[in-house]
């Protein structure tokens, strides 16, 4: 039965890679909406794929979310020795999240388990236009963001649409403006609909799409059966490269495909 889960794990992975056109896909068994266990898995499966695809003096921009968190925990010391000149940088500041799943957070822990370098980003929560404005020229600020939109690999999380802006206290306005547009999907503080446009963005600094789709490695994961329309969502969005998803996930992508 082992050796049946594992083939039938692979034709999922391989059904996904092609019709998506991607380089990597991984399934990991279980749901991770249901289990700790799985989602520990997932996370695992996360990391071993990013350490696959680091090399020496690589900048990864990683988000943050309670499944990057897992990731970084499972993240282990590279066997090889450190990887000293990369660094860790968050993708995108202030978006709200609580800060032990913060982007920044994510980053500094992920550093310290490979032995690598971060930099962080401070940028409070929910911008007004005129802080934006004003954070956007101070010199400091830009050269972080300089740095981070030089990123080769991108390490992102997925949520819905709706549940995300709740976690982040949009107000009710523009939560239902979003709903108006179709936002299925959201990631880096981008809401994405069923297509994969763009129909909103979150103001803050970091990376920004044009950096996404420049870079090599664009390295997704996520979990759990709910997710699967914001996961088809981002790949329609088309610059995903590699994708880290559990069985649950991957069953319900498959059935709408
Ligand atoms: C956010 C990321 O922090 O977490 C998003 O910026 C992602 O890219 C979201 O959509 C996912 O969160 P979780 O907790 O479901 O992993």
């Amino acid at each position: 039965p082992v050796l049946k889960e594992l083939v039938g794990l692979s034709n999922l992975e391989e059904k996904i890679r092609r019709f998506y056109g991607l380089q990597k896909v991984v399934v990991v068994p279980g749901n991770c909406e249901e289990s700790p266990l799985s989602k520990r898995e997932l996370g695992k499966a996360g990391a071993k794929a990013l350490l696959g695809v680091m090399r020496g003096g690589d900048v990864v921009a990683v988000t943050g979310g309670t499944t990057l968190a897992e990731m970084a925990e499972q993240l282990t010391y590279p066997v090889n020795g450190p990887l000293k000149g990369s660094w860790f940088v968050p993708a995108r500041g202030g978006l709200g999240e609580s800060l032990e799943i913060q982007a920044n957070t994510i980053a500094s822990n992920m550093a310290k388990r490979v032995g690598a370098d971060y930099r962080l980003l401070h940028v409070p929560d929910l911008l007004s236009r005129e802080a934006y404005e004003s954070l956007v020229h101070d010199p400091n600020i830009q050269e972080i963001v300089r740095e981070i939109r030089t990123a080769r690999i991108i390490v992102h999380g997925i949520g819905n649409a709706v549940d995300m802006a709740r976690r982040r206290k949009l107000d009710e306005a523009t939560t239902d403006g979003l709903r108006d547009k179709g936002a299925v999907a959201e990631s880096f503080g981008y809401y994405f609909d069923e297509s994969g446009s763009v129909v909103h963005n979150m103001l803050t600094l970091g990376l920004r799409l044009d950096d996404i789709k420049a870079a090599d490695v664009v390295l997704g994961i996520a979990g759990g059966k709910s997710k699967a329309k914001a996961i088809h969502a981002v790949l329609r969005f088309g610059q995903e490269d590699i994708l880290v998803i559990d069985e649950a996930a991957a069953m319900e992508i498959v059935r709408v495909l």
